[in-house]
């Protein structure tokens, strides 16, 4: 099935499965904002805590906290968002679409990328046993080719990103030909800045109202906290503090359903370090993020770094943590080195020292910062998306099921009376009573057990019991496994023993 194709179903059956609904649907949606459903904040939470936990709990020098959305407007001068938080953004005059020039440049660099795998991808399956890859990809002509084609190109982009160069930018659309995806035309307009921050005005107009704006990232509410968290909690460098929290920016080009939002949730933990070691503190990030990410199961080749080729005004050192989206490898996750930037400038737009006094070193510094930034929204769509799977039984029929981590799952035990009577559904509620201090659990008694299965199925559910005649009898069920299908008879008071295990973040936590 073609890559388009498996999106569209993921994002209905996100529909369809109250995982995300479109915001303000019945008047037909506002662009960019989405809901979630009954599910989707079950297994947005429980991304959450994954996060959380893995910070907080398991970093005894790791500690949270939960600033306001609003801030005091010279935050985002001293931040650099009121003078450089800007999208380069290009129109096609056919479509009247507008695209961000560097992602129209990004995508084509990707396609030569692929073009290059495929052809790799070819020889191996010619050549079986007996093929060397790094051979084939030094000595192939057409690998060759495309890749001087690309690096040629890459090294232009970086350049003109580096430069702010949006002429530049303009150029290398049109000597790569790329066109428009909906005209087919390269008929575009000059490259241009927009600044993506929301405003809005914070007081009655009489008392003379200030300008404020909505967070475009929730850094910033660390950062003017460092001292007060520093000082409260006593805490000694090297350590850190996490958020999680909403963030908003007016995306001009807002595709993909929750890939890219007007309105989103960022996870953000900030690194305090001495100056000089940040380096080291850097790759030291890189890898437990990576490990965090992998730890899910899916599959190390889905992810991949991608550092950067244009490092922010504030950062020595940048990378993103790429997953493979149906619609090719994408940013999930920044980790950058912000060197002393943000609290050196709130220092001098503040007033305020927000130094550290080392007693190791007897010295005040002002500390360098790694940060790990990873979108909530974003998160919850690699996970859907890898977790996807439609499969074809033996006989013939399709099933649909989402192959979460059973501890991201919404519900981890579906409980299915055989029949509406009989005393069965009172004693499925028994089970459901024994064990819903633990975690969650759904009732169903709706349809056959068959259907009841694919609609767990189709929701992630790693676990469903039977309750039916002999269980009245002997305290048995028969418990049903999502990836195998495959189905036994256990006691009702060995459920929690068989399941707890799987099911709770401490296992998952512990695989860190
Ligand atoms: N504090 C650093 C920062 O905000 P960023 O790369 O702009 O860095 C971090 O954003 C993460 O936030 C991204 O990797 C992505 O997961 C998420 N994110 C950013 N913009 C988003 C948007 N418009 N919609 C959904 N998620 C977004």
């Amino acid at each position: 099935m073609a890559q388009e194709d498996v999106f569209k179903k993921i994002v209905s059956h996100c529909k369809e499965y109250g995982f995300v609904f479109q915001s303000s649907e019945i008047y037909d949606g506002l662009s960019a904002v989405y809901d979630y459903g009954q599910m989707g904040v079950e297994l947005k939470n429980n991304i959450k805590k994954y996060w959380w936990d893995s910070m907080v709990l398991l970093n005894d020098n790791v500690v949270g906290i939960d600033s306001a959305i609003f801030m005091h407007p010279t935050i985002w001068k001293a931040s650099g968002h009121v003078d450089a938080f800007n999208d380069p953004l290009i129109d096609n005059k056919d479509s009247k679409k507008r695209y961000r020039a560097d992602v129209l440049i990004e995508d084509y660099l990707a396609k030569i990328d692929e073009k290059i795998d495929k052809e790799v991808e070819k020889a191996a399956k010619r050549f079986g046993d007996s093929f060397d890859e790094a051979m084939f990809r030094e000595t192939n002509p057409r690998v060759l080719e495309n890749k001087a084609k690309r690096d040629e190109v890459h090294t232009r982009f970086a350049k003109a990103l580096n430069d702010s160069n949006l002429e530049e930018l303009r150029n290398i659309i049109v000597d790569c030909e790329i066109v428009d995806p909906i005209s087919g035309t390269r008929n575009w307009t000059e490259v241009r800045q927009f600044n993506l921050m929301f405003a809005t005005e914070m007081g009655s107009t009489a008392d003379g109202a200030m300008k404020v704006y909505l967070r475009p990232e929730t850094a910033q509410g660390i950062f003017v906290n460092f001292l007060n968290v520093q000082k409260t909690g006593r805490m000694k460098i090297p350590f850190g503090i996490a958020q999680i929290g909403k963030a908003f920016r007016n995306e001009i080009v807002a595709r993909q359903f929750i890939f890219r939002m007007r309105e989103f949730e960022q996870m953000e933990m900030q690194f305090f370090v001495r100056p000089g070691e940040e380096l080291e503190w850097f790759a030291k990030w890189k890898d437990v993020r990576m490990k965090w990410h992998k730890a899910l199961g899916f599959g190390d080749k889905k992810y991949r770094f991608h550092d950067h080729d244009k490092l922010a005004h504030y950062a020595n050192a940048a990378t993103d943590i790429e997953f493979e989206m149906p619609f090719g490898f994408k940013e999930v996750e920044g980790i950058h080195s912000r060197t002393d930037f943000d609290l050196g400038s709130h220092e001098q737009y503040s007033g305020k020292k927000l130094q550290y006094f080392d007693p190791e070193l007897n010295k005040s510094y002002t500390p360098y910062v790694i940060e790990t930034s990873i979108g909530v929204d974003r998160m919850f769509l690699s996970t859907v998306s890898a977790a996807y799977t439609e499969e074809t039984l033996e006989n013939g029929e399709t099933r649909v099921v989402l192959k979460l981590p059973a501890p991201l799952a919404p519900i981890k035990l579906g409980v299915f009376p055989l029949v509406k009577k009989d005393g069965l559904p009172e004693k499925a509620r028994e089970v459901i009573d024994s064990l819903k201090f633990d975690f969650k659990c759904q009732y169903d008694e709706k349809d056959s057990i068959g259907k009841r299965y694919r609609r767990s199925d189709a929701i992630g559910t790693p676990y469903c019991v039977t309750v039916d005649h002999q269980t009245l009898e002997d305290n048995t069920v028969t418990i049903r496994y999502r990836d195998t299908m495959e189905q036994e008879r256990v006691a009702i008071d060995k459920l929690a023993e068989i399941i707890g295990d799987k099911v709770s973040m401490k296992g998952l936590l512990k695989s860190l």
